[in-house]
């Protein structure tokens, strides 16, 4: 079975962020993927030290949540990161977790010990102003937070324009395209992997 694993960067609960990609994992469960989300907000992962542990054997030496979730983004066949816009950027609650995945990095480009597995991930991002480069910063993050895990960046739903809590149920057609991203991601995924 599709295996598909959401992760909601914002601290804002059943707000536009956590809304949207509840959409997008409805639609990879309409092509029968099993999905799970994280909250990223309500899990104890600490920035990063630089301890460079992980350059040595593929684990970080800090014990908090990041235990839990270094084998559910192993075992995803799909990724779907969703973060609101905090400075141009994304949350720093999931930058942290971002970053603490230097394990998976090294584990990939030091250490050559990451299992080969084809994986698709899709970033949604939600912003309060309107600019053409509103993006531009977390997809380049997102891209390369990808690249650590070998997923390939798939497909993005990027919205502007948002800023009150809970302010994207005015947008129905967002969450049409969110359904369309996290279907899509999930029958990509069936295309490409074998099934068991
Ligand atoms: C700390 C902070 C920084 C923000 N920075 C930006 C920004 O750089 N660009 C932007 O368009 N919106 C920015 N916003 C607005 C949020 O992206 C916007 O309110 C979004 O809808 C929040 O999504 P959520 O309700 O899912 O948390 C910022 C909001 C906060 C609280």
């Amino acid at each position: 079975m599709v295996k598909i694993l959401g992760i909601m960067g914002s601290p804002r609960i059943k707000s536009n962020t956590d809304l949207l990609l509840d959409e997008a994992l409805k639609g990879a469960q309409s092509e029968g993927a099993e999905v799970e989300k994280i909250i990223v907000d309500k899990l104890n992962i600490a920035p990063c030290k630089e301890y460079l542990g992980c350059y040595k054997d593929g684990n970080c030496v800090i014990r908090d949540d990041m235990d839990t979730i270094y084998p559910r983004l192993l075992e995803a066949d799909g990724i779907i990161v969703a973060s609101p816009m905090f400075f141009y950027s994304v949350s720093a609650q999931l930058k942290a977790l971002i970053d603490r995945c230097q394990a998976l990095w090294a584990r990939r480009y030091i250490l050559h010990s990451l299992p080969e597995k084809k994986r698709l991930g899709v970033f949604i991002a939600v912003g309060a102003t309107r600019g053409k480069r509103l993006f531009e910063g977390s997809i380049l993050t997102i891209k390369y937070f990808f690249e650590a895990m070998s997923a390939e960046y798939a497909g993005e739903l990027l919205v502007r324009g948002v800023d009150k809590r809970g302010e994207i149920k005015a947008r129905p057609e967002v969450f049409t395209e969110a359904f369309a991203l996290g279907k899509t991601l999930a029958q990509k995924i069936k295309e490409t992997t074998p099934q068991t």
